[in-house]
């Protein structure tokens, strides 16, 4: 939205703006010229001055159907007046299991439990809780410590900050990080791979970095690794041919659990349900959020290999075995967002959608090798990134002055860093992919 020229109204909006502390925001800065949005219907927004913006982020990785679906707003609204809330211990309502049993057909075949949370960051904490739980049950106490990766995001819990290998949520915390975490390193490299086409052939050995963590005695105090199957949030770090095989391999040997964050990489975004139908990899937990409603009402959770389970579920029948949950978890309009959403990607056949238009993405993405201070352009599924050379003295400025002129054009996009990140519903058109590249591409010119 541009901002008013009449100081009093400008004065105004800011006085209203003031009360709430955004997210993840420059909030003063953008307290000085907000973009706000009204409106939202399938791939597009509509900006509180009138505009049309499209959605070239599926909201934030999440609504992958495209906004405001008709059959999951009616699901939503229908159970409503049916039931608004029941607790979720002690007690069940039908549309949890509906939805858990949805769930695990469509994970790899040796997953079947799910755990609800409402967001990613829980999901996030609740597989280290059930790593370490599952560990006690095996008698093995003294494996409590977990690895991350350099550059990972998983969410923004105590212990998702701990794994998690992103500096700037961490340094305002680092005493207070649960203790010896480590990090292999990450498998972001320009020059061995700057402006690969999907999986980078190059980098495969970097997972050789795990085998260094869990040499000698160190595996026996390790709990579990977690990665992002497909780094989302550090900007579309795309894994290297044979890398994610080698982590598993690794992993096996060490009897340590992995878990795959699949919080972006779920439901469509590569074109499969979760990542293991990609590359052929199956960890032993996934943790989920954002797509599995679409976004409409938050849901997240953690699916859990029949192993990990069965270790948990011991001692006397009368006990709870495993203390944690939340208030909301599994919440009954969550729940019917879920079966509405997963009936959607069944019913448009969105998977085999989002595979053919990765072919188009990927093809007009790679266009842009050759502007202005590009460095580097990464895609996967329905998911990319361009990288730029940082403005000396000024990093990541760049890019915020690229995300706020598309926005003023019409498109929304995300930027990390000096970085770009493009990953538009499933239901997105050729003709809206064009718009978004050339949007980009005016944009990068005019800036230059
Ligand atoms: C891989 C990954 N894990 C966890 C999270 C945290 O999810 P939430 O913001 O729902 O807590 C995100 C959010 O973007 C994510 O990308």
């Amino acid at each position: 939205m541009e901002s008013s020229n009449n100081a009093d109204e400008d004065h105004a909006i800011a006085d209203n703006l003031e009360a709430l502390w955004m997210p993840f925001t420059h909030n003063r800065l953008f307290k000085k010229k907000p973009r706000l949005i009204e409106k939202a219907s399938g791939m597009y927004y509509e900006s509180s001055d009138g505009r049309k913006v499209l959605d070239g982020i599926s909201g934030l990785w999440c609504s992958n159907v495209g906004h405001n679906h008709p059959k999951i707003s009616e699901a939503v609204k229908s159970q409503l007046d049916v039931l608004d809330f029941s607790p979720p211990f002690q007690v069940g309502h039908g549309l949890g299991f509906e939805l858990a049993n949805e769930l695990i057909k469509v994970a790899p075949e040796s997953i079947n439990h799910v755990f609800f949370t409402n967001s990613g960051s829980e999901a996030c904490d609740t597989a280290m809780k059930i790593a370490l739980a599952y560990y006690q049950g095996l008698g093995e106490d003294r494996r409590y410590r977990f690895i991350g990766r350099e550059k990972g995001y998983h969410g923004v819990g105590f212990g998702g900050i701990s794994v998690g290998g992103i500096d700037a949520n961490r340094k305002h915390y680092q005493k207070a990080l649960l203790p010896d975490t480590k990090h292999i390193c990450h498998t972001h490299n320009l020059s061995e791979m700057a402006f690969s086409k999907g999986q980078p052939r190059w980098g495969a050995h970097l997972a050789d970095d795990l085998e260094e963590l869990l040499k000698g005695n160190a595996a026996s105090e390790v709990a579990g690794v977690i990665v992002e199957p497909m780094q989302g949030s550090a900007g579309v770090i795309v894994p290297p041919d044979g890398y994610l095989e080698k982590i598993r391999a690794i992993c096996d040997r060490h009897n340590v659990l992995l878990i795959f964050d699949e919080v972006i990489t779920g439901f469509g975004r590569l074109g499969e349900w979760f990542s293991p139908d990609r590359f052929g990899v199956v960890p032993d937990m996934i943790t989920f959020a954002k797509g599995v409603t679409n976004g409409v009402i938050p849901l997240g959770g953690v699916l859990v290999n029949d192993q990990v389970f069965q270790s948990i579920m011991v001692g006397p029948e009368h006990l709870v075995e495993f203390f944690h949950g939340y208030t909301y978890s599994g919440h009954p309009l969550a729940c019917a967002a879920g079966i509405a959403a997963m009936e959607v990607y069944r019913d448009e056949d969105l998977l085999s959608k989002a595979r053919r238009l990765e072919q188009e993405l990927e093809h007009q993405i790679h266009t842009l090798q050759g502007e202005p201070h590009v460095v580097d352009i990464r895609n996967l599924g329905m998911a990319c990134a361009v990288e730029f050379s940082s403005k000396p003295n000024q990093p990541s400025v760049r890019a915020m002055e690229i995300f706020q002129k598309c926005f003023e054009r019409g498109l929304m996009i995300r930027y990390t860093g000096d970085i770009i990140a493009i990953g538009p519903a499933l239901v997105a058109s050729t003709k809206e992919i064009e718009f978004i590249i050339e949007t980009i591409r005016e944009v990068v010119r005019d800036l230059a």
